[in-house]
């Protein structure tokens, strides 16, 4: 039985490492009005904005933290968490850079390297054409962000390239808005310690390798391009 099908005989939110957001009324409120064809630019960009902040936050919750005390107003002390690590985001050109503006909300100082993968024409297989990454990226915790998880081809490249730049495979937590079992499976398989943060586990693939209840082309409805 292939990995893909043994996730799916599976509860999601069982799967190691695997971060399902909680499949609220409100969530799913959010995915109808992105998800509607005829949704406008202005709507898409505002309302995938706030899935992906639910995201972020989420996969900031991943991260290690320390106690801390504070004293409050009161003269009380609270037993506080704070983050015990470096953090830095890494975004996946080009969808992936639409994620940068909710990163930069929450975290003010954030670094952001940029990773730029795409299907060699001839191989068809995915090749790195670009990367910008933070000098001490080792030493970090990382928010690799792409909001598309399909067959996984760019996202094992993008984090093999990470794993090369010598950060463990531990500290990666990738974040994503909509996924299919065979992107999750591709990665949770070459790559177990990998978290994966998503807001939707998708029926599947089509023909084209568009994700079915699916979203269309991400890059191109919040960019105001074309296919
Ligand atoms: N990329 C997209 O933009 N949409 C999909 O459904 C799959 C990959």
């Amino acid at each position: 039985m292939s990995t893909a099908r043994k996730l799916q005989t599976r509860n999601h939110l069982e799967i190691d490492n695997l971060h399902l957001l909680p499949q609220t009324n409100q969530l799913r409120a959010l995915h109808t009005i992105i998800r509607d064809r005829g949704a406008r630019r202005e709507d898409f960009v505002f309302y995938s904005g706030r899935i992906i902040r639910l995201l972020i936050e989420t996969g900031l919750g991943l991260l290690p933290f320390e106690p801390c005390e504070v004293e409050t107003p009161v003269g009380r002390r609270y037993e506080g968490r704070r983050f015990a690590s470096q953090l830095c985001g890494v975004s996946i050109a080009r969808a992936g850079e639409s994620m940068e503006a909710e990163l930069r909300a929450v975290c003010r100082s954030v670094r952001i390297g940029k990773i730029l993968i795409q299907r060699d024409k001839t191989t068809k297989l995915p090749r790195l054409y670009y990367s910008s990454l933070p000098r001490d990226i080792a030493r970090c915790h990382v928010l690799l962000l792409d909001p598309m998880l399909a067959t996984g081809g760019t996202a094992l490249a993008a984090i093999q390239v990470l794993l090369d730049r010598g950060v463990a495979e531990a500290n990666i937590i990738f974040v994503n808005l909509i996924a299919v079992l065979e992107g999750i499976a591709a990665v949770t398989k070459r790559y177990p310690d990998v978290k994966i943060v998503t807001s939707s586990i998708e029926e599947g693939l089509n023909e084209n390798a568009y994700m079915m209840p699916g979203i269309g082309d991400f890059g191109d409805r919040y960019f105001g391009t074309e296919a």
